[in-house]
C-alpha cells in the first residue's frame, strides 16, 4: 500500500533530538517493510529553534506542521532557556502548535506491559495488566484563559480557568466514542465543588451522557482523583477532564507504568490530524547520555500510524515488537528490573527494529 503521508519531526531539546531518532529509524523501517509511503522531514522546534532563529516556534516550523499529516516531536525546554521571558520559553513552541493546529483532544495511555510489574511504584497486584486511558482537553482552560498577567507592579499575577460549552462538548464526544471502544465506562475528572468552570464541565458532560446510554458515566473530583489513581487504579478505563488537571493525573498515571519513558500521547484535531510525542520532558540531566528510553518515542510512531493513517496493522507491529524485546529482559536504564541486559537509547531502537515483522 503506498499512501504518500508526510510527517513532521520536531525532534526539540534534551533527550528529544535522541529519542526521536530511533523513532525515526523504526518508522523507516515499518514504512519500507509495508511500503506506507510516508516521506519524513525534520525542523527545529523549543530552545534549539530559539538558537538559531531568535524564536521557539519559527513560521517555515508551524507552516510545515500545518502542511503535514503528523508531528512527531520529541521534548522541548531545558534549564539554558528557562530565564527568558515567557514568549520565547521553549514551551511556548508546544502550546504554540497545540493551539495553532487545534489539538484539542490529548489522549495518553497508560499502560503498564505484563514485563514491567516489577518496575511500577505500585504494588504489582494493584498494577498488574493496567490499561487506562486519560483524555486530556488541550487547547481550553487555563493554559490558554484570558485575561492572564501580571499586575501590581508585579506583586501579584493571575490566569482565568474558562470553558465554553462547545469546548467541553467536543473533548466529551472523543471520550464517550473512546469508552465504547473500551470496557464502556467513563469518568470525568472535575473540581465541581469549589470552580464554576466545573460545574459547567459536569453539566455538559452530564447532558452528552444522554447521547451514549450504553457508557456508564461517573464525575469525580480531581483531588479525589489523584488519590484513587495510586490506591486502586485498575478501577479506571476512561478518564476525561481539563487541561490542568489532566497535566497532573496524566504524571501520576504515568508512573504507575514503571517509568514516564514508557508513555506516548496523541493530540488531535477534530480530523485526526495529530501531533504525538513522548510524555516525558527533555531530561536535560540525562541527555547526550545514551540514557533515555526511546519506548515512549517509539510507542508514539504507533500511535500515529493507527490514529492519523489508520494503519492499523503497521501500528500493531511496532507494539508487539516493544512487548517481545521488554519479553526478553531487555531494559533501558529507567526501568528497574533486570540489570543484566540494560542497553542505550540507540540499542533498545535497533533491537525494537530486529523484531519488527
Ligand atoms: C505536558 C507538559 C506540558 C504541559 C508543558 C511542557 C508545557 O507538561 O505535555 O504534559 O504542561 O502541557
Ligand atoms: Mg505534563
Amino acid at each position: 500500500m503506498t499512501s504518500n503521508k508526510t510527517v513532521l519531526i520536531l525532534p526539540g531539546d534534551g533527550i528529544g533530538p535522541e529519542v526521536c531518532n530511533e523513532a525515526k529509524k523504526v518508522l523507516g523501517h515499518v514504512n519500507s517493510l509495508h511500503n506506507l509511503g510516508i516521506s519524513m522531514q525534520e525542523l527545529l522546534v523549543g530552545g534549539s529553534a530559539y538558537e538559531k532563529f531568535g524564536k521557539p516556534l519559527p513560521e517555515e516550523t508551524l507552516t510545515a506542521a500545518i502542511e503535514s499529516d503528523a508531528i512527531l516531536l520529541g521534548a522541548v525546554g531545558g534549564p539554558n532557556w528557562d530565564n527568558l521571558e515567557y514568549e520565547l520559553r521553549p514551551e511556548r513552541a508546544l502550546l504554540g502548535l497545540r493551539s495553532e493546529l487545534d489539538l484539542f483532544a490529548n489522549l495518553r495511555p497508560a499502560i503498564l506491559s505484563k514485563h514491567l510489574s516489577d518496575s511500577s511504584s505500585l504494588k504489582k497486584d494493584k498494577v498488574q495488566d493496567l490499561d487506562l486511558l486519560i483524555i486530556r482537553e488541550l487547547t481550553g482552560g487555563i493554559y490558554f484563559g484570558e485575561p492572564r498577567g501580571v499586575t501590581d507592579s508585579g506583586n501579584s499575577a493571575f490566569n482565568t480557568m474558562i470553558y465554553s460549552k462547545k469546548e467541553i462538548e467536543r473533548i466529551g464526544r472523543v471520550a464517550f466514542e473512546a469508552a465504547q471502544k473500551r470496557n464502556k465506562t467513563l469518568c470525568s475528572v472535575d473540581k465541581a465543588n469549589v470552580l464554576e468552570v466545573s460545574v459547567l464541565w459536569r453539566e455538559v458532560i452530564t447532558n452528552l451522557s444522554k447521547e451514549y446510554p450504553d457508557v456508564e458515566l461517573s464525575h469525580m473530583l480531581v483531588d479525589n482523583a489523584a488519590m484513587q489513581l495510586v490506591r486502586n487504579p485498575k478501577q479506571f478505563d476512561v478518564m476525561v477532564t481539563g487541561n490542568l488537571f489532566g497535566d497532573i493525573l496524566s504524571d501520576i498515571a504515568a508512573m504507575l507504568t514503571g517509568s514516564i519513558g514508557m508513555l506516548p500521547s496523541a493530540s488531535l484535531n477534530s480530523d485526526n490530524k495529530g501531533m504525538y510525542e513522548p510524555v516525558h520532558g527533555s531530561a536535560p540531566d540525562i541527555s547526550g547520555k545514551g540514557l533515555a528510553n526511546p519506548l515512549a518515542a517509539i510507542s508514539s510512531v504507533a500511535m500515529m500510524l493507527k490514529y492519523s493513517f489508520d494503519l492499523n496493522e503497521a501500528s500493531k507491529s511496532i507494539e508487539k515488537s516493544i512487548q517481545e524485546v521488554l519479553s526478553e529482559g531487555y531494559r533501558t536504564h529507567d526501568l528497574e528490573g533486570a540489570q543484566n541486559k540494560k542497553l542505550t537509547t540507540s540499542e533498545m531502537g535497533n533491537k525494537i527494529i530486529e523484531n519488527l515483522k
